[in-house]
């Protein structure tokens, strides 16, 4: 699998002076929990190591819990992470830290899904303007144009949805829980926001049951995938005589999903293939961002052979070590997740009733 390159120090944030035996010490550490000793070989750890230590003191000095989503690099999900999952997962770990400073390495609305959830909790987001084509492309007005067009109707919103969106709807829903979820609404109809491929694949599902009506929103990373090129690879793999097994995110579309084997979020993704791996079924292919791939090879006990090429967001991709260690000796303001309070008790509705109707 074509991997991305390793983000090297960018030598804008400079860290503390650790001594040869720290920086010797962390350096193995890293490159043992990586696991991917070609790309993140003992020099990459060594130049990452000061950066890993600075920030591993302040957590704990300044009693910090650190949430990584998996789609963060690895020198980030093995370095300085207290917690790495995919979003549903993460909501909850934010929820019930007991720490009352959480840094969220994702991109923003991930961040702001904290706050609503522990709104007393002082949450740091390093990458301000690290957004997500999701949600970034609809409005808590394009919400409500729905809500009175088909007046009644239930609004089931993605996570990936910013807070003044999640205020507007009745149910969040994520990768993980959004066939259950949906399903389980009352009446023959919903309105699904803002993925379109995810509403496909839910007006698929309740086929026969409710009508699905759908927002035009995607993700710019799984849009890249089409089930054409997912027969291509199954074919070409089988005339070599190898059964692939195709896993996928459920933001690619429904083409891509109907040739999958498995789909789930980015960590059933992870787990499926471990499973796999554990009984002999090595050759797989990941449908989704390059950061799941990361996680299965340095955390799989088994040796995989992960085909095909991943695609990275840009978007997740943009915080570094050096804007966690920048935000955690002093934030800027815009670092610091602030959500007015009305959008805020409307918005945990929305979380609390997925909690509700995903347990
Ligand atoms: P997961 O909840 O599966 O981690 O998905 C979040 C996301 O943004 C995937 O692109
Ligand atoms: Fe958004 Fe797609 Fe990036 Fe996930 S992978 S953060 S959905 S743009």
């Amino acid at each position: 699998m074509q991997m991305p390159i390793v983000p090297s120090p960018r030598g804008v944030v400079k860290p503390k002076i650790f001594s040869t035996e720290e920086i010797e010490d962390e350096a193995k550490r890293l490159f043992e929990a990586i696991g991917q000793s070609s790309r993140w070989n003992m020099k990459i750890c060594r130049s990452i190591s000061p950066l890993t230590l600075e920030i591993n003191e302040l957590k704990a000095k300044k009693d910090v819990f650190l949430i990584a989503h998996s789609y963060q690099t690895p020198d980030i999900v093995y370095g300085v992470a207290d917690s790495v999952s995919d979003s549903y997962t993460l909501s909850k770990a934010a929820r019930d830290a007991p720490q009352k400073t959480i840094l969220f390495s994702s991109v923003r609305f991930m961040a702001e899904t904290a706050k609503i959830v522990s709104p007393h909790k002082t949450i740091l987001h390093p990458s301000p303007d690290a957004g997500c084509s999701l949600s970034d492309g609809i409005t808590s007005e394009d919400v409500v144009d729905l809500k009175k067009k088909y007046p009644g109707v239930p609004v089931a919103c993605y996570i990936n949805t910013t807070a003044a969106v999640k205020a507007e709807c009745d149910v969040c829903v994520t990768s993980s829980n959004y066939l259950r979820i949906c399903e389980r609404l009352p009446g023959d109809k919903l309105i699904f926001v803002p993925d379109r491929f995810m509403g496909k694949h839910v007006q698929k599902h309740l086929e026969g049951k409710k009508e699905v009506i759908i927002f035009d929103g995607e993700c710019e990373v799984h849009a890249e995938f089409t089930g054409e090129k997912v027969i291509s690879w199954r074919n070409k793999m089988g005339s070599i005589g190898i059964d692939l097994q195709v896993l996928a995110h459920p933001e690619c579309d429904v083409g891509v999903l109907e040739e999958s084997d498995f789909v789930g979020s980015s960590e059933l993704l992870m787990e499926e293939a471990m499973r796999l791996a554990s009984v002999g079924s090595r050759d797989i292919m990941l449908i989704t961002e390059c950061g799941t791939a990361e996680r299965v090879l340095a955390e799989s006990e088994y040796e995989i052979n992960l085909l095909g090429a991943c695609v990275m967001c840009r978007h997740m991709k943009r915080t570094h070590l050096e804007d966690i260690l920048q935000a955690l000796r002093e934030p800027r303001p815009e670092q610091i997740i602030e959500i007015d309070e009305m959008i805020i008790q409307d918005a945990s509705k929305s979380l609390d009733e997925m909690f509700r109707l995903a347990e």
